[in-house]
């Protein structure tokens, strides 16, 4: 057995220069397939990206937003015996390691880190973020990529169907788990202790296979509790890896780890691996040392002052361990001060300080408002050195749990980016407040335009090659959010206020995705089942969920409002009704196009806009099921598939506002800056 590295601190110095030179010479030999790691100092470890060796430290990641990093035994192991059944009881392999994940807060980090065996050391087509550094949309879940991770993952992300945002998960060839359970460890009498993977603390994995019964055991403990390995795996699993490690080659074993837009270090302090037996255990001393200098850690003082307190209970001690305290207190203060900072700095490309912001904006003065709504209020503001416009959202959470939420959120949506949505530039943390930070749209929100009550303003006009391409635009978007970026985003919130013009006129939609922290906001326009008044689908009030189905409802709605330049909801003859009605009504007339904005003239194709009212009456089909997704709504569009042949204005049901209007006229009454409000204009 080769003890490539042994750093034990009470050595004599030469003797440690000894051992090292001693390593150096041996690094080659893998031997009877086995090493230990007690600590780490870059001996047959092949890196990449961010990766790399500090001070007895393997850091996988450095706290750079979006960055992957990998280490791996620079040497193939030969895995044969794993995967030819053998007849001994000892697991065909089996690894231990000691980890600690340091995110921007105690409870917060992405996302996460894996052991991987692979049979490239090659990963510079993976994918930072949700990725893990371990595969890319292309590759992911094909069975040639020969991948067993087992990842620590910190992040729920609902396109790998993850459990939570604190699981430990087997994945084969797939960032999908094949099982997965939320951290934890069993005690001897069978009780569960849950484990947050992002605590700071160092925690031990264990993971084992045994070919003869096919089985994959995952196992974590604290490792600052010095605790034994729990008799019990968190995940047990039959399954014949022998696809994986398969016969002829070799594999390679290591670590993978990535971030999204947190800055998180992941670090491995001690590695131990045996094919054909149980991994060498690590050396407790050794690593809880190095543990110790991992920078953000909390230290081991609880353990040691409670003892003071029960052993010497005098006086002089209690007041030396109440200074202790103090200091200890200041110091934590500080310490959550500086991560506070840090991220504050280091959050995401590119990141703001809130004096940035406030010189940006004039100290957020009413002047520059363009207006409050949608979660927040939204100040114009130029950027100091880059002077660059920009559009700043400041939000107030309330609680901190509201905050934790919402960035959780960001974390994720910062990933977006198409030409029709509003790019999220960063953001910047002051108190209780998120200041959000956005590309500024220079030609404010498409309501505006539809719905201008000055006729006489003829530059605020949008003809219809103008409202065409801002429907595709927001389909476009819409598509984007829902099917095509690698998760799915619900926005919940369509209406022709989130929907940005840019320089060009081009359509960008807003505030998605928000709203799913923010459900219980304040803002008037936001009802409590969140949503707008007029472009909720029935469903929604029934059940109170939104899904894909529900967006295109109010895309639907959308559409017929900017071909027609009315509200969702009209008053005819001193009724309120759903503007889908009313289209339904001008259809059944014979003349779908009498319903059509009258300042449009014969400023029209007629083929286009009886899509686009169509196509916004099956978008608001009361039964979800028939509404079309979002990938036919940009076939239609594009003319690329035909509308459905039956649909035809007797087989379209009314869609009845009545139960929902009872409830929401009392809403209305109460919030007079509501789109409703328009009702009593009688428009
Ligand atoms: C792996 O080991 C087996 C025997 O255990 C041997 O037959 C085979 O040649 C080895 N493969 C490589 C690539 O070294
Ligand atoms: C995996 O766990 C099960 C259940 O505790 C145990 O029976 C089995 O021996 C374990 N296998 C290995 C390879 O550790
Ligand atoms: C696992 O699969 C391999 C190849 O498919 C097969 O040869 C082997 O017998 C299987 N192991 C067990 C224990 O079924």
């Amino acid at each position: 057995m080769h003890h490539l590295s042994f750093l034990h601190l009470q050595c004599p110095l030469p003797i440690l220069v000894l051992l090292l030179l001693s390593v150096s010479g041996t690094g080659a030999a893998i031997g009877d397939g086995q090493f230990i790691y007690d600590g780490f100092f870059g001996n047959d470890l092949t890196m990449d990206g961010e990766a790399s060796v500090i001070d007895g430290l393997l850091r996988l990641t450095s706290g750079q937003a979006q960055f992957k990093g990998h280490a791996f035994y620079t040497y193939p192991l030969n895995f044969t015996s794993a995967v030819v059944p053998s007849s001994s009881s000892a697991p065909s392999f089996s690894t231990t390691f000691v980890f600690v994940i340091i995110g921007p807060y105690q409870d917060l980090s992405s996302h996460g880190l894996a052991f991987v065996l692979s049979s490239t050391k090659d990963f510079s087509s993976a994918l930072p973020g949700q990725f893990m550094g371990l595969l890319n949309s292309n590759n992911n879940g094909n069975p040639s990529n020969r991948l067993l991770a087992i990842e620590l993952d910190t992040i729920l992300n609902t396109e790998f169907s993850d459990i939570d945002g604190n699981h430990i998960g087997i994945d084969v060839n797939s960032l999908v788990s094949m099982a997965s359970r939320t951290a934890g460890y069993y005690t001897t009498d069978g009780e569960f202790h849950p484990l947050s993977l992002v605590s700071r603390k160092p925690m031990q994995v264990w993971v084992e296979y045994d070919s003869k019964h096919t089985r994959v055991n995952v196992t974590i403990a604290p490792y600052y509790l010095r605790s034994p390995k729990p008799k019990r795996p968190l995940l047990s699993v039959a399954y014949n890896l022998s696809s994986v490690l398969a016969a002829t080659s070799t594999m390679y074993a290591g670590f993978s780890s990535a971030n999204g837009i947190l800055n998180c270090k992941h670090y491995i302090i001690g590695w131990s691996f045996k094919l054909d037996g149980e991994a060498a255990q690590l050396d407790y001393k050794t690593i809880l040392g190095l543990a110790q200098k991992i920078e953000g850690r909390p230290s081991n003082y609880n353990y040691k002052t409670i003892l003071c307190i029960v052993l010497l209970p005098t006086v002089t001690v209690a007041v030396v361990v109440c200074a202790l305290l103090v200091k200890v207190h200041m110091k934590r203060r500080l310490q959550a001060r500086k991560t506070e900072l840090e991220w504050e700095r280091e959050y995401g490309p590119p990141s703001f300080t809130h004096k940035d912001l406030l010189v940006a904006t004039s100290g957020f003065k009413d002047e520059v408002l363009l207006g409050r709504g949608g979660f927040g209020s939204v100040y114009k503001g130029v950027l100091p050195v880059s002077k660059q416009a920009v559009a700043i959202k400041r939000v107030s959470p309330g609680s901190k749990q509201g905050m934790k939420e919402f960035l959780a959120e960001i974390v994720i949506l910062g990933h977006l980016g198409h030409r029709n949505l509003v790019q999220l530039l960063g953001y910047c943390r002051h108190k209780q407040q998120l200041l959000l930070v956005y590309d500024y749209m220079p030609n404010g929100s498409l309501d505006c335009y539809l719905h201008n009550q000055d006729h006489s303003a003829t530059n605020n006009r949008l003809c219809w090659a103008q409202r065409f391409r801002i429907i595709e635009g927001v389909a476009s978007g819409l598509f984007y959010l829902h099917e095509h970026w690698e998760q799915v985003v619900i926005h919940r919130d369509i209406k022709t206020s989130n929907v940005l013009l840019d320089g060009e006129m081009n359509a960008r939609l807003g505030d998605f995705g928000l709203a799913r922290s923010h459900a219980h906001g304040a803002d008037a326009h936001t009802t409590h089942m969140a949503g707008t008044w007029g472009y909720i689908a029935p469903e929604v009030a029934r059940l109170g969920k939104a899904t894909k189905a529900t967006d295109v409802f109010a895309f639907g709605v959308l559409m017929m409002e900017v071909a027609c330049a009315r509200r969702p909801i009209i008053r005819a003859d001193g009724e309120p009704v759903a503007l889908a009605d009313w289209v339904l009504a001008a259809w059944r007339r014979g003349s779908i196009t009498d319903a059509i904005d009258p300042r449009l003239g014969d400023d029209y194709v007629e083929e286009e806009i009886e899509l686009v009212l169509k196509l916004g009456l099956l978008c608001c089909h009361p039964s979800p099921n028939a509404r079309p997704r979002m990938r036919l709504v940009m076939q239609y569009l594009q003319r690329d598939a035909a509308l459905p042949t039956d649909l035809q204005p007797d087989t379209l049901l009314m869609i009845s506002v009545e139960p929902l209007l009872q409830d929401e006229m009392q809403h209305a009454m109460s919030c007079p800056t509501t789109a409703i409000t328009d009702l009593s204009r009688g428009r």
